[in-house]
């Protein structure tokens, strides 16, 4: 049999655990419910997940969007999945038996140091979902500086959001970027791209 198993779908007590976390603290969770499969599709393809050899996911909740990326990623990739709240990383570690899969309990404002605990190196894409509008800006800010310093040179970054406040920061980091909207997800989603210049 092969290592990979099949990741399973989110089960109730993942979507109560998501609702139950929104509740506890909107501004952090961002979201009532997780992203649509339409959304991680375009997300996906957005980021070219299934070039990459490592994959950065910043805040995976309870995993719906960390199993469309496994689902697309290479059979010898890795995806490091940074997560500030334990419950949905335990979640996550307990329902996802990937050997591609490191999750990583922390803030996504330490990118590097979270790579350098797992002996990674520099990623060829970094993938958002975290709530940059409900954020301090500065907070914000040294986000995305810390995606740019870690990406190698011609990575993507990839944020999904509702609002574009990631616009705004990303382009004072990154430059202009692209812009698309999903419209079959709740809320309508804006889907953010950057490449990393090549020194
Ligand atoms: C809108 S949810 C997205 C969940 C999932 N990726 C999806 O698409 O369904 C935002 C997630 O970001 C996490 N988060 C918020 N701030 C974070 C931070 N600074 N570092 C890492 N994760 C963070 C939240 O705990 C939550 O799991």
């Amino acid at each position: 049999m092969s290592p990979i198993s099949k990741p399973r779908s989110p089960s109730p007590e993942h979507r109560i655990a998501f609702f139950q976390a929104f509740l506890r603290k909107p501004k952090e969770v961002g979201s009532i419910i997780p992203s649509s499969r339409f959304l991680m599709r375009r997300v996906v393809r957005e980021a070219r997940v299934d070039r990459a050899k490592l994959v950065v996911e910043l805040g995976p909740g309870t995993g719906g969007s960390t199993r469309a990326l496994l689902r697309t990623m290479r059979p010898d990739a890795k995806l490091l999945a940074i997560e500030i709240n334990p419950r949905f990383a335990r979640l996550i570690s307990q329902t996802i038996s990937d050997p591609r899969l490191v999750v990583h309990v922390g803030s996504a404002e330490d990118i590097a140091g979270a790579l350098r605990a797992n002996g990674l190196p520099a990623p060829d894409v970094v993938l958002s979902g975290i709530p940059f509008s409900t954020m301090p800006r500065n907070l914000g800010l040294a986000i995305i500086r810390s995606v740019h310093e870690v990406l190698r040179p011609n990575g993507r970054f990839v944020a999904y959001q509702v609002r574009d406040r990631v616009e705004i920061l990303g382009r004072q980091v990154f430059g202009p970027g692209q812009k698309q909207t999903e419209l079959l997800n709740v809320p309508p989603m804006r889907v953010y791209r950057w490449e990393k210049a090549a020194r």
